[in-house]
């Protein structure tokens, strides 16, 4: 494992900024260069530290951050190896950049598949790479996914998206895989991720708005039931530098997710939400349908908090489309892999709810919409 040098993208975002924080505990941190969108490598330090003070990494280790470590640029601007000496030595890339906008963000689609398969194409002519780990998502499934899925049922024809950012990464699979083959190519799937098992949501609150808009109104739009495959950002980090040093991989393609085994239900997560407010319930939550929620809406802010009414509604539309799968992605083959299954959402949400005290709803949700 030594000889790995790696070029990580998306250290900026949410599972990037993760993967990096756990490499800069590493002695193999000089080994890493970062991608990052800034005008100067001192611009990028700053982006960076600020990207990693999220993870409570410390003053010491920040210090290590270094301005030979990276690389200024964005998957469509990544220099030519003549350019930067830097990238002839790259052994693994590990891609964590994405727009991954539940919006209708312009950048989507180009940046999710074009300007990476551009990146690609430039990686592809490394002369010592080994691995390059595309950073998909599990949600190419689409809107009707059987109970379990399995990695090689998907991409699919005639799926139907959610988002314009879930057929994107689809889109940018099924390119990859056809105009780059016989490239040490691994496609990797993150189901839901959700918070970090000890420092909750201060890193990001992204997705968990959905769990506290349906537990402030101990509603649900699905089957209480149901289950939701989530995992904690910690672990889907893990995960990926498990799949990136592991010496040989069995299959080009791997969920990393919660599984049949390590899923919640939202019986569970209404009750996990009520232990952490120190709430006595007297019951589950209520299946409702959507038109029961939207008939709510007078009342949002003093169910919600502050926030456009419009917006949350549009938003727990989606939220409730996307909880109401009732689908587990199949974790075989990452546990054949020797990894650890993940922490129970349920079991960690307590620390999700301290650490959204002083956070709306309205302002945790909005990093998913920008
Ligand atoms: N979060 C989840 O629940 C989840 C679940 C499954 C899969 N995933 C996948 O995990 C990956 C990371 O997601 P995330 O939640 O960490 O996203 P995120 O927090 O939105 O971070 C996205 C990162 O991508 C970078 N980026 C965007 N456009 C870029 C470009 N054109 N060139 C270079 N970098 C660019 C951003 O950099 P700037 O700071 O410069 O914008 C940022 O660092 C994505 O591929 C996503 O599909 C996420």
């Amino acid at each position: 494992m030594s000889h790995h040098r790696i070029l990580l993208t998306g250290a900026t975002g949410f599972l990037g900024g993760t993967v990096a924080a756990k490499l800069l505990r590493e002695e193999r941190w000089d080994h890493v260069l970062l991608l990052v969108r800034a005008p100067t490598p001192a611009d990028a330090l700053v982006r960076l530290r600020k990207s990693l003070e999220r993870f409570e990494v410390g003053e010491k280790l920040l210090k290590k951050l270094s301005s030979g470590q990276i690389i200024c640029g964005g998957l469509d601007t990544l220099p030519e190896q003549k350019d930067d000496p830097r990238l002839a030595r790259v052994t693994h890339v590990v891609n964590c950049a994405a727009v991954t906008s539940f919006g209708q963000n312009p950048n989507t689609y180009p940046t999710n598949v074009e300007h990476t398969l551009d990146f690609a194409r430039k990686v592809k002519a490394f002369p010592r790479l080994e691995r390059f780990i595309q950073v998909s998502t599990a949600m190419i499934c689409g809107s009707a996914p059987p109970r379990v899925v399995a990695e090689d049922s998907y991409p699919a024809a005639g799926v139907h998206h959610l988002v314009g950012y879930t057929g994107s990464k689809a889109k940018a699979e099924a390119l990859l895989r056809k105009e780059l083959a016989g490239f040490p190519l691994v496609i990797v799937r993150p189901s839901i991720i959700v918070g970090h098992t000890r420092l909750g949501c201060k890193p990001s609150g992204s997705i968990f708005w959905g769990f506290r808009m349906a537990d402030a109104q101990r509603m649900v739009t699905c089957d209480v039931d149901g289950v939701v495959d989530v995992i904690p950002v910690d672990y889907a980090a893990k995960a990926l530098m498990h799949l990136m040093d592991a010496e040989e991989l069995a299959h080009p393609t791997y969920h990393i997710s919660a599984g049949r085994d390590s899923s919640s239900s939202f019986r569970e997560i209404g009750h996990a939400f009520a232990r952490a407010l120190g709430e006595n319930r007297p019951g589950d939550y209520r299946r409702v349908t959507y038109r029961d929620v939207a008939a709510l809406q007078d009342q949002f802010t003093e169910i919600f908090g502050p926030g456009n009414k419009r917006a949350m509604l549009a938003a727990a539309r989606l939220y409730g489309a996307f909880a109401g799968l009732n689908t587990v992605f199949d974790n075989q083959r990452l546990l054949a892999e020797g990894l650890e299954p993940p922490p129970r959402f349920a079991d960690y949400l307590g620390v999700c709810v301290q650490t959204s005290r002083n956070i709306t709803i309205a302002q945790q949700m909005a990093v998913d919409f920008e």
